[in-house]
């Protein structure tokens, strides 16, 4: 039995891949090729074509993408976006950092967005809808699609736990006016520090991304707007080349992960697992998330039996006192901030670490 599982392991994702990056590494630096180079412009067409979208332009994160994201599409000052609380508070601060106003709705048993609820916060300053895919699972995109469109509303996709997640087949980033990713190294696809993308089919705001992500310059001498400094580094580009070449294979693992866990783990009466797999649904688990009765035990018992556990955001984002939006009343969100802990889930994990996950869960239940 193993005596150590730990939640992510970044050193050994290194090790296996070490030979391989560290050539890769050591080329760029020997070209010099340091600030929108052909890495990156490689791991942009990459990862367009992997979506199957027109247009990907890389920044320095997920956050950036989602502010790009609706400055591009003309959000601003009075404007109302709808995002969810339960998830993380990028997915919210993205709308203030735009000078809009975020309202928040609840998510459902999955975790994601609840359209049903969606229609009743419309209002008419109402301008943009930003659904996440929250641990690597879609939302009912064809509902929120359809309100979107009969309210004629921007769709921003939070993707930034989901790349290659995908509903109907449709993959994530691909639906909406723009998508937006993060290569945060605990994200499924990651580089070595931040780093995040914003794709799109639409030519205009893939330009203006561009644009802002470089302080507005088009050329070296012509600057058409403010902007920022929020590129990739040619470097972290280097490496993601490299680690999406084998995102497929990583996925297909951490699906065969949460197919045990939901095997192994469904007579437990106090766990309610994750949705199970359909056909509708792709998921990509960057999270193994369940909700369990006496969490904060269960935390600590697996601690002691050496699993590392995560429980993320135990506070609801709109609990947070320096957000100022206690006014929303979401009583499902913040039931899940008392239940929801995540377990180990990333593709290095063995079989035996797995098991040796589920029978501690098993142990802690039955009072062993
Ligand atoms: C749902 C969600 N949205 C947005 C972000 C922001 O991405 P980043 O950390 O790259 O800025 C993250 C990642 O942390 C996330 O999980």
């Amino acid at each position: 039995m193993p005596n150590e599982v730990r939640f992510v392991n970044y050193s050994l994702q290194y090790q296996n891949l070490k030979k391989e990056i560290d050539a890769a590494m050591e080329d760029v630096l020997n070209r010099g090729d340091l600030i929108l180079r052909q890495d990156v412009e490689e791991f942009e067409n990459s990862v367009a074509s992997f979506i199957g979208v027109k247009h990907a332009v890389s920044l320095n994160s997920g956050t950036d993408a989602l502010i790009f994201a609706l400055m591009a599409a003309g959000i601003g000052p009075g404007d109302e976006v709808i995002t969810v609380s339960h998830t993380f508070v990028a997915s919210i601060s993205c709308i203030v950092h735009c000078q809009a106003t975020p309202v928040l709705i609840e998510v459902g048993e999955d975790f994601n967005m609840d359209a049903d609820k969606l229609e009743q916060a419309i209002t008419p300053k109402t301008k943009a809808i930003i659904p996440v895919y929250l641990n690597g699972r879609m939302c009912d995109m064809e509902k929120i699609m359809a309100i979107a469109e009969k309210h004629n509303l921007i769709v921003v996709e939070d993707s930034a736990q989901a790349l290659g997640a995908k509903f109907k087949g449709k993959s994530s980033g691909s639906i909406g006016l723009a998508g937006c990713f993060s290569f945060y190294p605990a994200k499924i696809l990651n580089c070595f520090g931040d780093g995040g993308m914003l794709t799109t089919n639409n030519p205009e705001i893939a330009e203006r991304a561009t644009l802002l992500r470089d302080h507005g310059q088009k050329t070296k001498t012509e600057i058409l707007c403010y902007g920022f400094t929020s590129r990739l580094d040619n470097l972290q580009a280097a490496v993601l080349n490299i680690r999406l070449r084998r995102l497929p294979e990583n996925i297909r693992r951490r699906r065969e992960i949460a197919e045990i866990y939901n095997n192994k783990l469904a007579d437990i009466p106090e766990i309610k697992l994750p949705p199970a797999p359909d056909d509708h649904y792709f998921d990509v688990y960057q999270n193994y998330v369940l909700k369990a009765q006496k969490r904060d035990e269960l935390f600590a018992y697996l601690k002691e039996k050496g699993v590392e556990t995560l429980i993320k955001d135990p506070i609801p984002n709109h609990w947070q006192p320096g957000l100022n939006l206690s006014h929303f009343v979401l009583p499902y969100t913040e039931q899940l901030a008392k239940e929801v802990i995540s377990l180990p889930m990333y593709p290095e994990l063995t079989n035996e670490q797995v098991d040796y996950v589920i029978n501690c869960v098993h142990g802690f239940y039955s009072g062993q």
